[in-house]
């Protein structure tokens, strides 16, 4: 069902995706220079990044570089409004497991948000190898450093079994398009898999978080969520002043499991 053109794609992300898993390459957790202080040109998003701060007592640029505490304010107030419009009470405390995770830069925000007992971010290609000789577990190591309670494990979620209070999916991989602009094989795209893992891992009262591109990639998403036997409980679509780089606008939704 791939055309010829997406199939040689994905052979040549599969060659070097499995290199990376092989090689296993690691200089070290890597902590990035802190900006310590932001400048903003834009008024909406200044006031919206200080209310943020005084709202939850953060300030990522101490730790982090300006453009990762930018992304991290983004979350923190794409939670921040989603979770207040809603109307769904703000789970704390319990395990939160975060589902393709990138390096998890923006693990702080979901520390800051969910202020979870334990939180784990799961992540199909953490050995990837970038062009600065560092793999992404070592950015994932940096961030989670000032964070014991947070963990980072590179596993394929499809096959991940441990149960969750709280599972996040901020832009999960739906289409071909979309997994082979990441570089990854399409034998890595299983979401029906993975949505029926979501299900299967939530614990009961437990909730699932999505946030996808756009309101066409959420309607695909939950025909998946409601396949795989999670009930529906909310969506908002949340275009805040710092989404504005973002050409469609995250759609969050809100999921129970039996
Ligand atoms: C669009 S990126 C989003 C990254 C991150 N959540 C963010 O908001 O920046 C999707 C991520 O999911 C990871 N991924 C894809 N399939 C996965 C799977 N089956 N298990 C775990 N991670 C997966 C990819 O490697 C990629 O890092």
């Amino acid at each position: 069902m791939y055309s010829l053109v997406q199939r040689l794609k994905s052979l040549r992300h599969g060659f070097w995706y499995g290199l990376s898993e092989r090689i296993r390459w690691s200089r070290g957790a890597f902590q990035e220079t802190p900006a310590r202080q932001l400048c903003i040109a834009d008024r909406k998003q200044a006031q919206r990044i200080a209310a943020l701060r005084d709202r939850y007592q953060v300030q990522f640029e101490r730790r982090m570089s300006a453009a990762t505490s930018v992304n991290n304010y983004e979350y923190l107030d794409i939670l921040d409004r989603g979770w207040g419009e809603s109307g769904m009470g703000r789970p704390t405390g319990g395990v939160l497991c975060d589902i393709g995770s990138a390096s998890f830069w923006y693990a702080a925000t979901l520390q800051t948000f969910f202020l979870p007992d334990r939180m784990v971010g799961v992540e199909v290609e953490g050995h990837r190898l970038f062009r600065d000789g560092r793999a992404r577990i070592d950015y994932a190591a940096g961030y989670l450093s000032a964070l014991p309670n947070a963990q980072f494990v590179v596993a394929d979620y499809a096959e991940y079994q441990q149960p969750a209070d709280v599972i996040t999916a901020w832009f999960p991989f739906l289409t071909p398009a979309a997994i082979l602009a990441w570089r990854l094989p399409l034998t890595l795209l299983a979401p029906a898999k993975l949505f029926e893992k979501i299900k299967l891992n939530l614990k009961p009262g437990g909730v699932f978080f999505m946030v996808n591109h756009g309101v066409q990639e959420a309607f695909m998403a939950e025909g998946l969520c409601a396949a795989a036997g999670l009930r529906f409980a909310s969506r908002r679509t949340v275009p805040g002043p710092l989404s504005k780089h973002r050409m469609l606008p995250p759609v969050l939704s809100w999921w129970r499991g039996a």
